[in-house]
């Protein structure tokens, strides 16, 4: 068991993305008036974690945990407060007015939720596609970028028959398809995917998972793959990452947190996803979360995760637990709980 130092993960030189102590803060109104003042929503409260060239990272937890905000932070899209956020070793997104974001912009791309609202009603899917090549000012002839385009979208299962049509014409699958298009139009290193899947028909998830899969295998992409549905981060992460009220619970290799889940908040999570056996599922025994997520505006004491936590006890409330890491692949814990189980 070794206390981990912050920037011990920066090192690996196989790393792209490096995200240190990350804290993103909104104020909001305190009541109904404007002279009640403002209250200090803490969305991301400390998070640290990383992304290695070529692997996909599952960031997982409870809808308003800030899955999103940590991943608009990322790209300078939130209100940092403090922490770094470093790209191949540059600092990129810092607090007040040094930012430099040029650099990540063409790297990083984001495919969001909502496929039909994320793309422009009024442009064809070949303008939509294509846009990413004209805004980053490349000089690139007409017929490169038709060709490029085409090109892309074959590699997502569209054809020529699409370029000329317009987003309503299409499904939700479809439209996420060109948003994978547009993404990867400009060759980024790593893609953000916040909640690719969560707004399609649950025959159509599948498909575009396997899609993302293969092309980041094809193309050695890099995904920050955001979802609150654990079976789909099983299956297209190398790393995950699970947060719970804007901190991280546990980070670590997919076999690990999934195959021994050590932080009780993993391993309720876990249990909460059915086994399709039915005889399997009857035997298992359910932990079942206790009450709902704490509010970002007042979180608790120590461990934020420990009014809701069957293991406990007084010590939770003291401090906020370090990450700890365990096992042979270092998964890192925060719950001083958790003995050595290696
Ligand atoms: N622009 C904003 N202003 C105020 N609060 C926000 C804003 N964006 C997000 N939040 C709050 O931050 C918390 C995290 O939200 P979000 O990142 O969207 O969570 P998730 O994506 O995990 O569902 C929530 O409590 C949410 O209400
Ligand atoms: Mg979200």
């Amino acid at each position: 068991m070794n206390a981990t130092s912050i920037a011990s993960h920066s090192l690996d030189p196989a790393t792209l993305l490096s995200v240190d102590n990350l804290k993103v803060q909104f104020g909001v109104p305190r009541g109904g008036f404007p002279w009640s003042g403002k209250a200090t929503l803490r969305a991301v409260d400390g998070v640290s974690f990383s992304v290695r060239r070529g692997e996909t990272v599952g960031l997982v937890g409870e809808s308003g945990c800030g899955k999103s905000t940590l991943a608009r932070a990322i790209i300078g899209l939130a209100p940092v407060a403090s922490g770094s956020v470093r790209w191949l070793d540059k600092e990129t997104v810092l607090t007040g007015a040094q930012r430099d974001t040029s650099r990540l912009r063409r790297d990083v791309q984001m495919i969001f939720q909502d496929p039909l609202a994320s793309l422009d009603p009024r442009m064809t899917i070949e303008q939509i596609v294509s846009e990413p090549l004209r805004t980053h000012g490349q000089d690139i002839a007409r017929a490169d970028v038709q060709r490029r385009v085409l090109t892309m979208l074959e590699r997502v299962g569209l054809n020529a028959q699409h370029l000329r049509r317009y987003p309503h014409e299409f499904s939700g699958g479809q439209c996420q398809r060109v948003g994978i298009a547009r993404a990867l139009i400009g060759e980024p290193q790593l893609v953000i995917c916040d909640e690719p899947v969560s707004a399609l028909d649950v025959s159509i998830q599948a498909q575009i998972v396997n899609l993302l899969r293969d092309l980041q295998r094809e193309l050695s992409l890099s995904l920050l793959f955001v979802a609150h549905d654990l079976a789909v981060v099983k299956a297209i992460s190398h790393r995950v990452l699970v947060m719970y009220l804007g901190r991280v619970m546990e980070f670590g290799d997919k076999r690990d947190v999934y195959g021994t889940p050590r932080h009780p908040y993993t391993r309720a999570l876990l249990s909460a996803v059915p086994v399709p056996d039915p005889v399997v599922e009857r035997a298992r025994r359910h932990l079942l979360l206790r009450g709902e997520i704490a509010s970002p505006l007042s979180p608790p004491s120590g461990c934020a995760f420990r009014t809701r936590c069957p293991d406990a006890i007084e010590a939770c409330a003291n401090e906020i637990p370090q990450a700890v890491t365990h096992g042979a692949s270092a998964t890192r814990v925060a719950c001083i709980r958790v003995g050595d189980a290696a």
